[in-house]
């Protein structure tokens, strides 16, 4: 019977077949270990030569590093691996003989690695970072869909720019100009009009001339966006869903987090509510810690998001910001119209920021006022001021950056592993 390695678990004691691929193997004279991969885990197989016959044993012997092929044995109970259970093997099938791999079981460097992107997804490092971020991915749909959202797909081709003007990619639309999505945000405000709670998942463009641990060129971002719903509110949504990404996690990927050393205690106290901090009280934090850099109305830089971030032992939101250092769309405070209603979420650990998020103006006048002070052209954005015309509700939303969550939740410290093939300054390929 054909099946697979994670469905092995249901045939303890029965003889299987699966197809897959030799990760790494070691031999004794007697008895040879094969690592086996295929795609849904790893799994242990066992050839012993008095079962299998020596020409058979030699040939496993001589099986080469990520060689295809199937392999038919009876699957054991192995309580010592963390997948439970391993294969007694009674015979394999060569597919293809894959021959000087280049990725062996010793160190290489990272450029190296990176120019076998394709073929290093296929470590069991990589492997389990990219279940990971498929698990978030899945409870991110699971949370919205079971609080009643709608997920709404703004367009990736743009007229104008919703974030900020230079770092935009730009492109040919024909004979117009044209520029890569930075964020849904503003078609996720028309959409939350039509349907009172949306979210959005896609990819995102920043040529950002950054070469952090934190930043992507293409980056893939959620963006829920509420009607009716003030920056509390939305404050309340967000704690509630990280907090359900990561339990979902520690629930459904103990193997992968095993594989990848994460400490799992930390990621158990990651339960709403979060702590919040107001960005005065975070710049008078700084100067006590010895930050003589930071002034009232500047931004902080990732140093000062760590150092904050250190106090707590969950994420934390910044609050209230400067309006001058925020987009142009914020609700500016209506005690303090200095400050706008938003919040920037830190997750632990010294991963930075993973959550932008604001309550938006609502009010025509202020809006069109914001416009003209950001040097913003009217044409472009005159249906995203209509929604201010015809029946303006206060509204609120936030954008998570998935690869930055997916390196905290796994504890990896490079973006660059949390996609699948990072599209970072200087690299474009594989
Ligand atoms: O803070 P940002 O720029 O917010 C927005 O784009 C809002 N329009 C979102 C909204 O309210 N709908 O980006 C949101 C998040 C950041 O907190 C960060 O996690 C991630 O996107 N992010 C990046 N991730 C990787 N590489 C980059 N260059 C990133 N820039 C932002
Ligand atoms: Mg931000």
């Amino acid at each position: 019977m054909k099946t697979t390695i994670s469905e092995a678990a249901k045939h303890i004691g029965e003889e299987v077949t699966i197809g897959g691929w030799l990760s790494n193997k070691r031999s004794s004279g007697k008895i040879a270990f094969l690592q086996l991969r295929d795609g849904t885990g790893f799994m242990q197989g066992i050839v012993v030569k008095a079962d299998i016959g020596e020409e058979k044993f030699q040939e496993a012997k001589g099986l080469t590093q990520e060689t295809s092929l199937y392999v038919t044995g009876v699957i054991a109970e192995d309580t010592r691996s963390p997948l439970g259970y391993e294969m007694q093997v009674k015979g394999f099938e060569v597919i293809q003989e894959a021959v000087d791999y280049p990725i062996t079981p010793k160190e290489h460097g990272t450029e190296f690695l990176m120019d076998h992107r394709h073929l290093w997804l296929r470590s069991k490092r990589q492997h389990a970072v990219m279940k990971v971020r498929n698990e978030i991915i899945r409870a991110t749909y699971e949370f919205f869909n079971t609080n009643g959202y709608v997920k709404i797909d703004p367009p990736i081709l743009t007229g104008s720019s919703a974030e900020g003007s230079t770092e935009l990619f730009h492109t040919k639309y024909f004979e117009e100009d044209a520029y890569l999505s930075q964020s849904g945000q503003l078609y996720m405000e028309a959409a939350a009009m039509a349907f009172g709670r949306v979210f959005s998942f896609g990819p995102t463009f920043r040529a950002e001339k950054s070469k952090t641990r934190r930043h992507l060129i293409e980056f893939w971002m959620i963006e829920p966006e509420m009607a009716f719903m003030d920056h509390e509110d939305s404050l309340e949504v967000q704690e509630q869903y990280v907090s359900h990404v990561v339990q979902s996690v520690l629930e459904n990927c103990r193997i992968e987090l095993d594989t990848l050393g994460r400490d799992t205690e930390k990621l158990e106290k990651i339960k709403a509510p979060f702590p919040r901090i107001s960005y005065d009280d975070a710049v008078t934090l700084l100067k006590e810690k010895g930050f003589d850099d930071i002034e009232w109305g500047e931004d902080f830089g990732a140093p000062h998001e760590t150092a904050i971030a250190e106090a707590y032992d969950k994420p934390v939101f910044i609050t209230n910001y400067p309006a001058e250092i925020k987009a142009f769309y914020m609700k500016p405070d209506p005690e303090r119209p200095e400050v706008v209603l938003c919040a920037d979420m830190i997750a632990p650990e010294g991963y930075g920021e993973i959550i932008g998020g604001s309550q938006r103006i609502d009010d025509l006048e202020l809006m069109k006022q914001r416009y003209e002070e950001h040097g913003l052209s009217g044409d472009a954005y005159k249906w995203y001021l209509q929604l201010r015309e015809y029946g303006s509700v206060p509204h609120s939303g936030f954008g998570l950056g998935l690869e930055r969550t997916v390196a905290w939740i796994a504890g990896v410290e490079h973006v660059r592993e949390t996609i699948p093939f990072p599209r970072l300054l200087n690299r474009l390929y594989p």
